[in-house]
């Protein structure tokens, strides 16, 4: 029987890191000012979200999404031994495209130098969940035969779409640059408990104006014009959220899908090593914790250090682990996700 199997993991953040006490000072151009330009503090912000500090692009005019994707893939490739021109699908999810249209996934492929071998690509829009999703998607796509050396991508740049003064600080302080990569191809297996075991993936569109960025609501604003330095119109240029309501449900919807994972695969804690869930707050996490009675010892977090990078939490968190010598090959990771739409999931696989 094929099932799916990863054969390798990358991931990279900028090296700029922007501590909570600095993000304060910092203006719309990430420069550090001299007199405070948001009113938030690094007590607050600990206290609520357990971020210390995030990393930032270098604000050169230089960096977009394609670039963080294209050095977390190159260090999947180097992991899994595979040159970029056997890649024959890219799933790229991310909130933060380099542009419009076209996908972020072929930018990538252009960047990776594979565009004259014309894989598949696809940019997927499922948020804080695309990594579940997006690896949904690769499973069925290689135990079909459809594809063998898949490159699944989540990717953010978030520094330059936030609201760098108090009345965008519930979302500002949330968010960092960062991204991750796996490569996922075909294995012969009879055990069903190798490689990606289950996923599952769920939506619920009636949460999507809890968190959403409306700068091409067209319905609104058919045509599109906003003065950055009107403080009255550029609202519509940054994310906004109602954080208590997405706080709410991201814990039940990721404790309902971590049970139900469990119980769908009739597994228990003691056949896996380690919880991944989505970094968006560890307050959110904490309570996922306490609430499905997941073993503390076995919860990898990494928002203390990168803040929430939505597409590019869990497989971020997974490398940065692997390489602070936690994570182990052959460790069975059990992984949650919440998202904006909004959409949330629960994956089982083998790394
Ligand atoms: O991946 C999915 C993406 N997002 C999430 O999952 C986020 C989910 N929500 C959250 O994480 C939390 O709701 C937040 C961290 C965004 C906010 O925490 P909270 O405990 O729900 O705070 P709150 O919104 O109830 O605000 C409490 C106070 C308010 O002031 P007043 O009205 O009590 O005077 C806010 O204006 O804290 C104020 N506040 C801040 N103060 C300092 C909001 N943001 C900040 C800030 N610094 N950054």
């Amino acid at each position: 029987m094929i099932r799916t199997k990863i054969l390798g993991l990358g991931s990279y953040v900028p090296d700029r890191v922007v501590t909570n006490e600095e993000l304060a000072y910092l203006d719309d151009q990430h420069v550090r000012q001299e007199t405070l330009q948001t009113e938030t503090s690094d007590e607050w912000i600990q206290k609520r979200t357990g971020i210390r500090e995030r990393r930032y692009v270098p604000n050169d005019g230089t960096w977009s999404t394609s670039d963080l994707a294209l050095h977390a893939a190159k260090r999947a490739l180097t992991d899994a031994n595979i040159d970029a021109s056997e890649i024959d699908c890219i799933i790229f999810g991310t909130l933060s495209p380099d542009m419009h249209f076209p996908g972020t996934a072929v930018i990538l492929q252009k960047k990776l130098g594979i565009d004259k071998t014309g894989c598949a690509c696809f940019d997927i829009r499922q948020q804080c969940s695309s990594f579940v999703y997006a690896l949904q998607m690769a499973d069925a796509f290689v135990r079909t035969g459809m594809y063998k050396r898949i490159l699944l991508i989540g990717a953010e740049l978030h520094s330059h779409s936030l609201d760098y003064t108090t009345r965008g600080r519930d979302v500002m302080v949330l968010f960092g640059d960062g991204a991750g990569a796996m490569l996922l191809g075909p294995v012969e297996s009879e055990d069903p408990r190798d490689g990606v075991m289950y996923t599952s993936a769920h939506a619920d569109g009636s949460g999507a104006m809890d968190l959403y960025l409306g700068l091409f609501d067209i319905a609104h604003r058919p045509y599109l014009f906003i003065d950055p330095k009107d403080r009255e119109t550029n609202r519509g240029m940054y994310p906004q959220m109602d954080g208590k309501r997405v706080f709410l449900n991201a814990v039940r919807a990721m404790v309902m899908s971590t049970q139900a994972a469990l119980a769908n695969t009739g597994m228990s804690w003691d056949d896996i090593q380690w919880f991944v869930p989505h970094q968006a707050n560890l307050r959110i996490n904490e309570k996922v914790v306490e609430v499905a009675k997941i073993p503390p010892e076995k919860v990898l977090n990494t928002i203390q250090f990168y803040g929430n990078t939505t597409a590019a939490t869990v497989p971020l968190t997974i490398d940065h682990w692997r390489r602070e010598g936690k994570v182990k090959k052959g460790d069975r990771i059990l992984s949650s996700v919440f998202g904006s739409g909004f959409t949330w999931g629960a994956a089982i696989f083998t790394i």
